[in-house]
């Protein structure tokens, strides 16, 4: 396909609104992220976008209006709540949930019966969706698991030859995708953190509830919330310490790989380790404006890991937490856990792929203040994990899919202070390989109960639901013993 590239001159303007109002596909900016553009209610220009991005077409969009008047095609209530946000946040980085109205076909929706909507604060956004005279459906215009695209530049990268054009505007002012709150139930609840913040939405409505998937270890509510999202290539680890405790980590890893860090100015830099700033401890803005340029940066450096500050959660600091949280996939190292007494835990299984990367994700879940797990196997490695692992964890809220095999190894053996394997078999392979030291258990064994969790490889859904809640069952059991 050829994809024109268009200015925000008025002539590209118009030559953008009447693709779009052919069905066509437009990038345009927008002051979040940019946006691959479509007409909302046209179902097949919808289904077009999916394809263009690469991304599972249960995935729901939102609906992006240039004036109030076209809420009237794609609402079929505007709830009081609404209007005061509407009032207050509009134009403005903020989408809001409502039901829909049959206009508004499935396709847009991912088969619900609410439609999200924003009126986006970009000049240019709202001039080519006035133009068009119709609602513009725009998810981020990025292939599907890389970040969003802040800058023309991104969107040229990932999207050149998959759509119909691309309207090069401005870098994104806020850089981070837009507040999603759900105002379709009976109270508030913020889907997805943003330019607009919790506590700015609680001025207007009180108090507004926070969907579960933005803590730990419930099933997500947002079908957006459960794919893997705003992903580098390199594996990202969130490491919590003080700055010795991390300098300490970061040289001892930077022997045997190449490093990149995401840093705050006042870290003092580290050397031979490749940094970039997210700016200033103090300043949120400029972190969640920086992230997503920076995460795409170091896939260009081509590092092996990245690591990152933690994040606090307060203000506009939720955005930019949520999404470097999800680019490592929750994956947190607690430094501090070196001095007190918390565990290292590892889990063996065949391939890595099936059986102890779940149970990597339930450790971590329910036992973050007792220890931290990691997994690996005794048979393959760089394996991605397996699809119904990835469905059965997601159906209680943990996202694994960006987890791959690692072939286990006496440094992973040294570093653990308790290895749990999964069968009788796996702890004899490891014993034969590394000698036999105390703290290799199945993990049955460690639980107090007998037996070994069967291998779910190749079967059915089922299989894996059970295998999962065995190993939710007997990790809490371990847990308790900790
Ligand atoms: O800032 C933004 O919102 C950008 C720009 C282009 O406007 N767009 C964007 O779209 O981020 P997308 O498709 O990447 O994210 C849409 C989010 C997803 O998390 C999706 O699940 C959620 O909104 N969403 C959309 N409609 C929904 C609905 N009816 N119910 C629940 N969640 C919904
Ligand atoms: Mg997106």
């Amino acid at each position: 396909m050829d994809t024109k590239i268009l200015t925000t001159e008025n002539n590209d303007i118009k030559i953008a609104a009447d693709i779009l109002k052919n069905g066509g596909n437009v990038i345009l900016p927008t002051e979040t992220v940019y946006g691959l553009g479509a007409d909302a209610l046209n179902s097949s220009a919808v289904k077009n976008t999916f394809v263009a991005k690469g991304r599972p077409s249960d995935n729901p969009l939102i609906v992006h209006i240039s004036s109030l008047d076209m809420l009237k095609d794609i609402v079929s209530e505007i709830p009081d709540t609404a209007r005061r946000l509407m009032n207050k946040f509009w134009p403005g980085p903020l989408t809001i949930i409502m039901k829909k109205c049959k206009n508004v076909p499935y396709e847009t929706t991912g088969g619900l019966d609410t439609v999200a909507v924003r009126m986006p604060k970009s000049e240019a956004a709202r001039r080519i969706i006035a133009e068009a005279g119709i609602p513009i459906s725009a998810p981020s215009a990025n292939l599907s698991g890389k970040p969003s695209p802040t800058t023309a530049r991104h969107c040229i990268d990932d999207m050149m030859g998959r759509v119909d054009a691309i309207v090069v505007g401005d870098d994104c002012e806020i850089g981070l995708e837009s507040t999603v709150v759900d105002l379709s139930g009976e109270h508030p609840v913020l889907l997805r953190p943003g330019g607009i913040t919790l506590e700015q939405l609680e001025e207007v409505l009180g108090i507004v509830e926070c969907a579960t998937s933005l803590k730990l270890g419930e099933p997500p509510k947002s079908p957006g919330l459960k794919y893997k999202h705003y992903s580098p290539n390199a594996e990202v680890v969130i490491l919590s310490g003080t700055y010795d405790e991390v300098s300490e980590y970061v040289k001892e890893n930077a022997k045997t790989k190449k490093i990149g860090m995401l840093v705050f100015d006042e870290f003092p830099k580290i050397s031979d380790v490749v940094t970039i700033s997210l700016g200033s401890r103090n300043l949120p803005y400029d972190a969640g404006n920086r992230l997503f340029s920076a995460l795409r940066q170091m896939d260009d450096l081509t590092v092996d890991v990245v690591f990152a500050p933690e994040i606090p959660d307060n203000g506009m600091w939720l955005a930019v937490r949520n999404r470097l949280y999800r680019a490592a996939g929750e994956k947190i190292i607690d430094l501090s856990s070196r001095g007190n007494n918390k565990k290292q835990i590892l889990f063996v299984c065949t391939g890595n792929t099936c059986r102890s990367p779940m149970a990597e994700a339930i450790f971590n879940n329910i036992a973050r203040d007792k220890g931290f797990a990691t997994s690996a196997g005794v048979g393959s490695e760089g394996e991605p994990v397996s699809q119904n692992s990835v469905e059965v964890m997601s159906e209680i809220g943990i996202d694994i899919s960006h987890m791959k095999s690692k072939l286990v190894t006496r440094e992973m053996i040294d570093t653990a202070d308790l290895v749990l394997t999964m069968t009788k078999y796996h702890k004899d392979a490891v014993v034969s390989l590394f000698g036999n030291i105390d703290k290799i258990k199945t993990l049955a064994e460690a639980a107090g109960e007998i037996g070994d969790v069967s291998d779910p490889y190749g079967q059915g859904l089922d299989v894996y639901r059970d295998c999962r809640d065995t190993l939710c069952n007997m990790i809490e059991k371990v847990v308790k013993a900790l």
